[in-house]
């Protein structure tokens, strides 16, 4: 499954800019510190949510896990936020999960760890997530053999009203693709083209329909966790593919309060906030990651954003963090036995631009956006901070984003990933020796395909060294080499 790319196919690469001094850095906005709440962060830089596929099969912290964020904190960024993490105590393959008390003295491990490397520098969150089911794309064969249930839709649109299951069955099997699309119902052919996939507007499945009954809880008793854990706060997942963003969408047409108006699609988002500040510590951060524009065809826009901060900065969120695009809607059709993948679509690309890009180009997409975002919410008398990212990866362009109010606090992550290090050099004045991400999507590719993040410009690096621990296929080193 490759990714969507701009059909310009404009090549753009990074520059460093200058690196400022040591002193320059010290005088400089990016490295002064932030009040995000209760969270003071040192400096005005952020590691967002990177999901590195290394936890157990149970959802637990892994040595890798924690191998992985020691090194982002060596670094000592401002914050880091751990990956999206499960907030259901369901099985979810090797993604991180809270949904347990079980999970807490792992995620306690971590945030020691966080603490240690980053000499207490670095503030650490984590991002809680909630997904509905997804199924792989399934043989056609199987499909129709077993998957598809056989309605009187399809016996009255085939003509076999009294014909036996199997029958029909297979003289549905029998159809060519134009057929097909005459009997089968849009989201019957989705299943059989990219797999079944549930929506927050199938309010016939009763677990649907009770969302806005068991979210709330479930995120609170996250957040619980996570302060128990010792983590300096929450990012609440409102942002691309996921429930909550679900919500939020213009595509939401739910019609019990919970969908349809803005104000209706908003209700849940803040149920969540207010269930999760009614359950943590007033020295708790409870911040979101949402979606300054949706990037899909009848999505939601900079205008529905706009308001929406609003409406959480009114609500006492202690931060917003903002991203784009990143859709089911969009996304490209996944082979059969794969599942699809929210960021291989035109939405996918707004969320993690490559640098073969259109004149826009890869670097800061989302910074207009931002800008508007964070303007509405002072003019409505808040002074909610607004971290964004998107291509950023040099100091000029970072300072320029604080100078210019596109942002309070400025994210990293492709860059963080590519060198970690990022911060301290660029904050020694050693800038030069940074290491530039070069925005390939190795990383994502990897990602995509449930294998371990990693950086092509180091992932091959001294392999040979002693304790250097290796990707499943031993040929990639998980994390980045020291710098000396
Ligand atoms: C490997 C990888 C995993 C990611 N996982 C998450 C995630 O768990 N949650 C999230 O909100 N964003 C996730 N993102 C998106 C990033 O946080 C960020 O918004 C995006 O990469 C754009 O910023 P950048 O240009 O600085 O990389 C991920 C990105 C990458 C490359
Ligand atoms: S693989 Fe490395 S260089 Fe390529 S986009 Fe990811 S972080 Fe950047």
């Amino acid at each position: 499954m490759s990714m969507w790319r701009p059909p310009e196919r404009i090549r753009h690469e990074p520059v460093s800019g200058p690196w400022p001094s040591a002193e320059r850095a010290a005088r400089s906005r990016l490295f002064s510190p932030a009040q995000l709440g209760p969270l003071r962060l040192e400096q005005r830089t952020w590691v967002p949510a990177m999901v590195p596929w290394r936890a157990t099969d149970d959802g637990f912290v892994s040595p890798n896990v924690l191998a992985w964020y020691e090194r982002f904190a060596r670094g000592r960024p401002g914050a880091i936020v751990i990956e999206a993490t499960g907030i259901r105590d369901v099985p979810s393959g090797p993604l991180l999960r809270i949904g347990d008390d079980r999970f807490i003295p792992g995620i306690r491990q971590l945030a020691d760890v966080v603490r240690e490397a980053s000499g207490g520098h670095t503030r650490l969150l984590i991002q809680l997530i909630d997904f509905l089911a997804m199924r792989r794309r399934p043989e056609r064969g199987k499909y129709f053999e077993r998957l598809l249930r056989i309605t009187p839709e399809h016996r009255e649109k085939m003509g076999l009203h009294d014909a036996q299951e199997s029958v029909v069955r297979e003289r549905l099997a029998a159809l060519d693709e134009d057929a097909l699309r005459t009997v089968l119902t849009p989201r019957e052919l989705e299943s059989l083209e990219h797999g079944y996939r549930e929506r927050v507007t199938d309010v016939e499945l009763e677990h649907i329909a009770n969302l806005p009954r068991t979210l709330p809880k479930l995120f609170s008793d996250a957040a619980v966790r996570a302060e128990a854990a010792g983590l300096d706060g929450v990012e609440l997942h409102y942002a691309h593919a996921y429930t909550m963003a679900s919500f939020l969408s213009a595509t939401n047409t739910r019609m019990d309060g919970y969908g349809g108006s803005r104000e209706a699609r908003v209700r849940l988002p803040l149920e969540v906030l207010s269930a999760v500040r009614a359950a943590v510590s007033r020295n708790f951060a409870v911040g979101c990651r949402f979606l300054a524009e949706e990037c899909i065809e009848g999505g939601s826009s900079v205008d529905d954003a706009v308001w929406y901060a609003t409406q959480f900065a009114k609500a006492g969120m202690d931060f917003v963090s903002v991203s784009r695009g990143g859709k089911f809607d969009d996304a490209k059709q996944p082979k059969v036995g794969e599942a699809a993948y929210p960021y291989t679509g035109k939405s996918g690309y707004e969320c993690m631009p490559s640098y073969y890009s259109d004149k826009l180009g890869p670097f800061g997409r989302n910074l207009p956006p931002s800008k508007l975002i964070r303007a509405a919410m002072q003019a409505a008398g808040h002074s909610t901070p607004l971290v964004t990212a998107g291509g950023i990866h040099n100091f000029d362009q970072a300072e320029t984003v604080l100078a210019s109010d596109q942002a309070d606090v400025v994210g990293f992550a492709r860059q963080a990933l590519a060198d970690p290090d990022w911060f301290t050099k660029v904050m020694s004045g050693r800038g030069a020796e940074v290491r530039l991400c070069m925005y390939t999507n190795y990383c994502e590719a990897l990602d995509q395909r449930h294998r371990e993040v990693t950086c092509e410009l180091w992932d091959r690096e001294g392999l040979e060294q002693p304790g250097v621990a290796r990707s499943t296929d031993g040929k990639r080193r998980l994390v980045a080499p020291d710098w000396s």
